[in-house]
């Protein structure tokens, strides 16, 4: 299919049993088939990745909320970039602010993003400041966590490089907190200026650059009409499927 926008839905550690894990993701299958320009990405805990990437199709597909930058070893807990593939994963949100909060460092999403793109996996590589200053320090905080997660990186790999915006004080908020569409047109145009810089100006204009942080039905055209994000990463309304959908079908049919 040939897309041009994506929605990613971060279950975060959601749902409780993988029956219901199965009926969410069934239902946003169902939502997908109908949608003409967008693909849509579930990460699901990976706990029930495996058993959902079975049910993925090539207008839903499947990812991980992290992956380690071993294929394999000795790494208590953490999943390889390798396994994600031949599990059936696509996708591999590296970079959440919430693993930054358990102490992921730049250093980490560095080698995180080296190694899935390396193995053909689409990296969601979440970036976004925890809060906005008058003096704009705001917009260093951002570049610098761009450039050091994407230091290294190949332009031959490039088409597999989504960036999700998510700053971190519109996280986990009332849908009244969102960020306005106006001001995510100003994000975009600066990260892709940024991505220029690094990789040249053609790049910067086929990155898909989306939107994260309360999301809902209610500001998705905003910020997908005024904002001209490529997509959304919805945390909370992902987990359900009516709600979703509405955003879903809003992502396809935004101007
Ligand atoms: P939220 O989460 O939509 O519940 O705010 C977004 C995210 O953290 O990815």
């Amino acid at each position: 299919m040939k897309s041009d926008r994506i929605i990613v839905a971060n279950w975060k550690m959601n749902p409780e049993s993988p029956e219901t894990a199965r009926t969410i993701f069934l239902a946003i299958r169902r939502a997908s088939e109908k949608l003409k320009r967008t693909r849509t990405v579930v990460c699901p805990p990976a706990i029930f990745f495996g058993n959902l990437a079975k049910l993925s199709t090539s207008k839903v597909q499947v990812g991980v909320q992290d992956v380690f930058w071993q294929n394999n070893g000795p790494h208590t807990g953490e999943l390889g970039v390798s396994m994600v593939v031949a599990s059936g994963g696509t996708h591999a949100i590296i970079g959440h602010s919430e693993r930054r909060e358990l102490g992921e460092t730049s250093a980490m999403i560095n080698k995180k993003v080296l190694a899935a793109l390396r193995e053909k996996i689409t990296v969601i590589l979440c970036i976004g400041e925890k809060e906005r200053d008058n003096q704009g320090n705001y917009l260093g905080f951002v570049k610098d966590q761009i450039s050091s997660a994407l230091a290294g990186v190949q332009k031959r790999y490039v088409e597999n490089l989504v960036i999700a915006y998510e700053p971190v004080w519109a996280i986990g908020k009332s849908e009244q907190e969102v960020m306005k569409g106006a001001d995510m047109h100003e994000m975009l145009l600066y990260i892709r200026k940024i991505i220029s810089e690094m990789l040249g100006r053609d790049y910067a204009e086929s990155v898909p650059v989306l939107y994260g942080g309360s999301v809902s039905a209610l500001n998705a055209e905003d910020i997908i009409g005024n904002g001209h994000a490529d997509g959304l990463l919805v945390g909370r309304q992902s987990l359900d499927p009516v709600q979703f959908k509405e955003i879903m079908n809003i992502v396809d049919s935004a101007n």
